[in-house]
Formats: structure tokens, sequence, C-alpha cells
């Protein structure tokens, strides 16, 4: 069970960002092994990683973090080095119906996995070239919600509104904490809103895209006011990359796209991308907008300062919107296989669950 340079537990690998993290680390570090330690929620999928999955440094472990056993047995029998931490629940839309699901999979699951890392790096053997390191993925959500002015720094004071921020921000507090008592190495990033394939398509945009391909309506919570700052999901890979590598223990960076957008200026421009694609009449897709009722305690607005993380470590977004969301369009068009399989079964959006199918 000894791998040369080191055993890499990344947790919730079949999601959508996980997954683009398991591809890039597999793909791009041979000489790690990289173990997806997911549970295969309604949000997980492995068909996300069919590319990689006869990788031969490569294993998923189905498995759910609640369970502290499940966790051990992980640590044990592939001697874990290092945690890159992304299972969870991520949906506030879900988290306003099911808070509890937020609190024992984002709290009580992370509290699980720091209670693993402590006991088996209590031992100083490391492979050569790793490093103990336990990295929590996490949101801008935590920090609350800015007026018109103003960005999210590393600095801002933790504000969360939604359970699922409230979740995360508990999460990030425990991690820290370990890190402070028990002097848990650790690293911390706050990271935007994320777009590109594989998003699971309850989310804005791979929902809009999905409703406009089938003619149906395109729900906007409230006026589509709220503003949220962008990030293609490599760039943000590539921020883990270099966090993961680089970062001093006890480190927070936050990530993010310097690309605010309301939510209705980014489902007309959507909207234009879909009726190019669709070879529709120009505002064709633009009719299928509909406003609907807001969601509680609806944050108005997220922007991030990045600049610590691009002075520290040279990262830079490089993914233009325009050109993600063309890419993003393109993904999911060529990809309806994958929007069947993923919302298959008895799946239905928070929206439909909520006024639809009373
Ligand atoms: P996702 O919902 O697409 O994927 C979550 C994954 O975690 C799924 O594969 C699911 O099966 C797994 N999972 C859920 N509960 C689990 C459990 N109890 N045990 C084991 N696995 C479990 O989420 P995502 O959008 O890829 O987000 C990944 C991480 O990044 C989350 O921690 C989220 O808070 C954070 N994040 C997301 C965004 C974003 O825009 N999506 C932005 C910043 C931070
Ligand atoms: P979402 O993709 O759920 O991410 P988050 O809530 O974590 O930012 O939502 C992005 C924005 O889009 C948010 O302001 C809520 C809004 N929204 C809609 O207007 N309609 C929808 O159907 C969804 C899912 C979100």
């Amino acid at each position: 069970m000894n791998s040369p340079a080191g055993n890499i537990m990344v947790t919730g690998g079949a999601g959508f960002i996980g997954s683009h993290v398991v591809r890039l680390f597999v793909n791009k570090y041979p000489q790690y092994r990289i173990v997806n330690f997911d549970k295969l929620t309604y949000a997980g999928n492995l068909t996300n990683l069919s590319d990689i999955e006869k990788k031969q440094n490569y294993v998923f472990v189905k498995g759910d973090i609640t369970d502290k056993n499940q966790i051990h047995e992980v640590f044990q029998n592939y001697n874990i080095d290092a945690v890159i931490h992304l299972a969870a629940e991520s949906h506030v839309d879900r988290s306003i119906s099911s808070p509890m699901d937020f609190v024992m999979t984002n709290i009580v699951g992370t509290v699980h996995l720091l209670n693993a890392a402590r006991t088996f790096w209590a031992t100083p053997e490391k492979r050569e070239g790793m490093r103990h390191l336990f990295y929590q993925i996490s949101t801008d959500e935590v920090y609350g919600s800015l007026g018109e002015n103003g960005l999210f720094s590393e600095e801002s004071p933790y504000d969360p509104h939604s359970p699922y921020s409230a979740s995360k921000a508990s999460a990030d507090h425990l991690v820290r904490a370990y890190h402070d008592t028990y002097g848990l190495p650790i690293v911390i990033s706050n990271c935007s809103n994320n777009y590109g394939p594989f998003h699971f398509p309850e989310k804005l945009i791979p929902l809009a895209i999905m409703n406009i391909r089938d003619n149906k309506p395109v729900p906007v919570y409230g006026k589509g006011e709220n503003i949220r700052d962008w990030l293609f999901v490599k760039d943000h890979t590539k921020a883990i990359d270099l966090i993961f590598h680089n970062a001093l223990p006890g480190k927070t960076y936050n990530i993010g796209g310097n690309n605010e957008w309301k939510n209705i200026d980014l489902i007309h421009l959507l909207c234009k991308i879909m009726d190019r694609k669709l070879n529709r009449t120009d505002g064709t897709s633009a009719r299928l907008i509909s406003f609907v009722k807001d969601r509680p305690g609806h944050d108005k607005r997220y922007a991030i300062d990045s600049s610590l993380l691009q002075k520290d470590l040279g990262w830079e977004p490089e993914v233009k919107m325009e050109d993600g969301l063309e890419q993003t369009v393109d993904w999911y068009l060529s990809n309806p296989e994958w929007i069947q399989t993923v919302t298959s079964g008895s799946y239905k959006t928070y929206y439909e669950q909520q006024y639809l199918h009373r």
C-alpha cells in the first residue's frame, strides 16, 4: 500500500469541483496516489471521472465523512499524507429546506476528518518530498453579503446568513482551531462562485442552460439584482494546486474571478449564446426568463479581493467570462446523456420541489 511520493485523500472528488481537482492531480502528478473518498450523493457522479478511472495512481472509495470508522480505514489502508477536503452539501436552497444534512456533512464530517488527520499524523513519519496537510476548500459565502462597494479580503469578518454558509463557516473555524490548538498543518481557501462542465444542474448556470435547451422557464429569484463573482472552475483548480504545494501552514487565501455579474445580466448573456448555438432568432431564449419568489435571506453581493494569492503565489484567473460560458454551453449541449444520467430518478430541482409539484 505504499506509493513513492504521497497519498492524497480528496473528499467529494466525484462532485463538480472535486472531479476537476482529481483529474488535474491524477494527470499532473503520477507520483501521487489520489484516493477519491465520496458518498455519491445526488451531486456525486463517477461518470464525471470516466476518463481517468483506470489510471494507476487513482483509487475510488465510496464512503461517508460522517462515519469516522470509514475515514480511519482509509487513513490506515492508504497511509494518507494529505487531505484536500471538498465533500459537502453545497446548495444554498437545499440548506434552507434541510439544514441538518448540512450540519452533519459540513460540520460533523469535517471534524471526523480533522480527528483522523490529528491521530494519524501524530507520528512524524512522512514520505520524502511530501508534507502533511489538511486543505479545507471553502467559500466566500462565509463572509456574508456586501453592499454596493467593497470586496471580501482574508481579514473580512465571518458573517454567514444561510444554513449552508453557516455550516461552512463553522467548519472553517474548527479547521483553524485544530491548527491553533493541536498544531495540525492546515490551509483554507475561500472561493467565489464557480462555473464550468460537470456543474450539477440545480445551480444557476447549468440549470439555465438545461431549461433554455428544453424551452422551459428559467427561474430568476426576485428581480435578478443579486451579484456574484464568477470564476471558471479550471482557474479554481489551478489555484488549489498552487496553494496545496506552496502555502505555509495556517494560511488562508481568497480566490475570485474579479468578475461580478448581476444574475439577470448573466442570464441575458447566456440567452444570447444559447440563441446562437441553437440557431434560434435573437431574443427567443430571453422570453423564457421567469421572475420567481426570492430566496429567503438571499445575499445581495459577493466579490473577492484575491490580491494576496496573486502576490504570494502568482495566481491569476485566465479564462474570460465570455469564453468560459461559451465552453460551458458547448460542453452541456454536447453531453445530453450526462444531464440525463445525473438528473434521472426522482430528482427535481429545488424550484420544482417548492413551487411546481405541490
Ligand atoms: P458538489 O455538490 O458538486 O459536490 C459535493 C461532493 O461531495 C459530491 O460528490 C457528493 O457526493 C460528496 N459528498 C456530499 N456529502 C458527502 C459525505 N457525507 N461524505 C462523502 N462525500 C460527500 O459541490 P461543489 O460545487 O463541487 O463544491 C465542492 C466544495 O467546494 C464544497 O466544499 C463547497 O463548499 C466548495 N465551494 C464550492 C463553490 C462553487 O461555486 N460550487 C465555490 C466555493 C467553494
Ligand atoms: P447558485 O448557483 O445557487 O449559487 P449561490 O447561491 O451559492 O451563489 O445561485 C447563484 C445566484 O443565482 C444566486 O444569487 C441565486 C440565483 N438563482 C436564481 O436566480 N435562480 C435559480 O434557479 C438559482 C438556482 C439561483
